[in-house]
């Protein structure tokens, strides 16, 4: 069954059962020269990795859990940028596909009434401030039941089969996403972020409200007002000072 329809992006898939972590495999074939659109796929993580050093609990048959392997050809401090074109594209696929109401959370969360569906991590490697090459990583819940999340997860997060009340085609989804973010990667070489902030802020479900985040390590109240050039959110505080928010996590009130 194949009905890939990009150019390059997944012209290569390394399906495995079990592994670590997808983003391991992802760099090693990096480091072997592999080229842009290189995707590794498992059916489990035993060491799946989420944002700030957490761990991504990856059990097996049920989500999608891989990496696709970029070679953009901008600075190593735009990689920001890319963060979001990724959220915009896998928001795009599954509303597409799936049919269920996805929203953005600052930066990349993916939430379905405020449970989250999917998680994107970005790692890079540069050389002398210089970009090599991303390992964009991607969690999706897909088909997880109620069951298959930990005690700790159930009042936080939800599954695309849950919300849908249908099973996902993970080959479509998975096709989807490659189509959506090869035609946004080819918008964003052409005509830079614009275009992307645009279509992100459409999807966003964090901004124009209230949230809490973090700011020199300390939890502030204030109302989320945009996201800039370089990916950052603009958040008005209950003070009246504007400050940018470049990483960490935002709580929506
Ligand atoms: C987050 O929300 O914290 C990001 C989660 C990213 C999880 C994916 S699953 C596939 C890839 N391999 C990993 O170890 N992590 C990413």
């Amino acid at each position: 069954k194949s009905m890939l329809a990009t150019k390059t992006l997944g012209r290569t898939i390394h399906y495995v059962d079990e592994i670590d972590s997808t983003q391991t495999l992802a760099h090693q074939f990096a480091e072997q020269g592999a080229e842009e659109g290189h995707l590794v796929i498992a059916e489990r993580q035993t060491a799946g990795r989420g944002r700030m050093g957490r761990r991504w609990h990856s059990p097996k048959g049920k989500g999608i859990w891989m990496s696709l392997l970029l070679r953009p050809r901008v600075p190593l401090h735009f990689t920001p940028q890319l963060t979001l074109l990724a959220a915009v594209a896998l928001c795009r696929a599954i509303r597409q596909t799936v049919k269920v109401e996805a929203g953005i959370k600052w930066p990349n969360d993916l939430l379905i009434d405020g449970k989250k569906i999917s998680g994107i991590l970005l790692e890079t490697s540069a050389e002398d401030e210089r970009l090599r090459y991303i390992v964009a990583g991607i969690g999706i819940t897909a088909n997880l039941e109620p069951e298959h999340f930990p005690e700790e997860l159930r009042d936080v997060a939800t599954s695309l089969r849950i919300e849908s009340g249908q099973p996902v085609d993970r080959e479509v989804l998975i096709s989807s996403f490659l189509q959506q973010f090869e035609e946004l990667y080819e918008l964003y070489h052409e005509q830079g972020f614009a275009p992307i902030r645009l279509l992100w802020e459409a999807l966003s479900v964090s901004l124009h409200r209230r949230i809490r985040c973090q700011k020199g390590g300390e939890y502030v109240e204030g109302y989320a007002e945009s996201i800039d050039d370089s990916g950052a959110l603009s958040v008005v505080l209950h003070s009246g000072e504007r400050i940018k928010v470049y990483s960490g996590e935002v709580e929506l009130r």
